[in-house]
């Protein structure tokens, strides 16, 4: 069997480890690392995530830590030690599903883990910290899982396109040239429940007839604004009865633009909007934010690396943009950091029709292969 069946098998088995039955729903377990040794000195990490968003895909996140593995393999069986180590990275909690927090794992790596998202609670009011203790692990002891290995070479993650660029352009694999910035934040719009066949329209305070409001307005927003990407992804309504007005809305907010200045001018935006529609329908708003990530630009050296390396093994070279985020973001603060893309198809993500062809996956085994 190839590498790139056995990576695309690994994927497959790994779908099978779900909290939900009958979909891909895999919130956060641990950090796995696994050492290739070199023979003089430094380390190349490769990796990528094993969470999953709810009802996710079977290749954002695992098809990277299985080519990483794929590639080591390669080396093993072809007898063959690098000048340098590689260690393969096996991140929990890209996705932030669980805690409505991003690259936990690969910011313990970092080394830039804040102690204060220990506190973060899921659903069920299980805070990080508990959560880990349950897992077996010691919370009190996640910044022992900072890069002390000496002197890096760099990160490099392999990862499904998400986007419908190589197919379009009929190509396997595509080199990433930087990553788009980010903001996540939460939302809380306060108003007043009450009887849904008594209060008077405009004696309300409706909570979800605000959110609503703020939902279109942040569509409206990205619309305007070219290259700005804006979603309210979650919104639990409260108390959610079909005879009560709703109390409460909490939601999420992701904004993303390539621009730094542009996307931190467009959240202002946004949040002022929000604002402004709470005062005019006598609600409160509440802003929590989540994360911040900056654009992050791939290292010059990598990218040519992984342009050289694909070119080799016969695919057109190209560099494309990623918009979503990637473990590579928190590993920028501690290393050079390139990225893969491999086709996927119809460029979907985030959704169970996730789809990869083993002989793309066989061009990113080969594209990883170091020289
Ligand atoms: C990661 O999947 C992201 O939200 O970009
Ligand atoms: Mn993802
Ligand atoms: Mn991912």
């Amino acid at each position: 069997m190839t590498l790139a069946r056995v990576a695309v098998e690994r994927c497959d088995y790994l779908a099978g480890c779900t909290e939900e039955p009958g979909t891909i729903t895999r919130p956060f377990a641990s950090n796995l690392r696994g050492r290739y040794e070199g023979a003089v000195d430094g380390t190349l990490l490769l990796g990528s995530h094993l969470d999953s968003v709810r009802d996710a895909g079977k290749y954002d996140g695992p098809l990277g830590v299985m080519v990483a593995l794929g590639a080591v393999q390669r080396l093993h069986d072809e007898h063959k030690r690098l000048p340098f180590a590689i260690e393969v990275l096996a991140f929990a909690d890209e996705e932030g599903l669980r805690f409505s927090s991003t690259y936990l794992g690969s910011r313990a790596l970092a080394g830039t883990f804040d102690p204060a998202d220990l506190e973060r609670a899921d659903a069920e009011g299980i805070t990080m910290a508990e959560a880990i203790r349950r897992f077996g692990g010691d919370p009190g002891r996640i910044e022992e899982d900072a890069w002390r290995g000496g002197p890096l070479v760099g990160y490099c993650e392999v990862h499904i396109e998400q986007g419908p660029e190589l197919e379009a352009r009929g190509l396997a694999v595509g080199v990433v040239s930087a990553i788009a910035g980010q903001n996540r934040c939460d939302l809380t719009f306060a108003g007043e429940s009450g009887h849904a066949g008594t209060v008077a329209m405009e004696r309300r305070r409706d909570a979800l007839a605000a959110a609503s409001e703020f939902v279109l307005a942040v569509e409206a927003a990205a619309r305007v604004q070219p290259g700005l990407i804006a979603t309210v992804g979650r919104l639990e309504v409260l108390p959610g009865a079909a005879n009560v007005i709703p109390g409460r809305v909490e939601l999420s907010l992701d904004v993303r633009h390539a621009d730094d200045e542009v996307r931190t001018a467009e959240v202002r935006r946004i949040l002022d909007r929000a604002g402004d529609i709470a005062e005019r329908r006598n609600v409160f708003v509440a802003v929590e934010p989540v994360s911040e990530n900056a654009s992050v630009p791939c290292s010059p050296q990598l990218v040519s690396l992984l342009l050289r390396a694909a070119g080799d093994v016969g695919h057109e070279p190209i560099e494309l943009p990623s918009g979503a985020g990637h473990d590579a973001v928190a590993m920028s603060e501690l290393t050079d950091v390139g990225m893969l893309f491999v086709r996927c198809k119809k460029g979907i993500s985030h959704n169970p029709a996730e789809s990869v062809t083993v002989d793309d996956v066989d061009g990113a085994i080969s594209s990883q292969r170091v020289r």
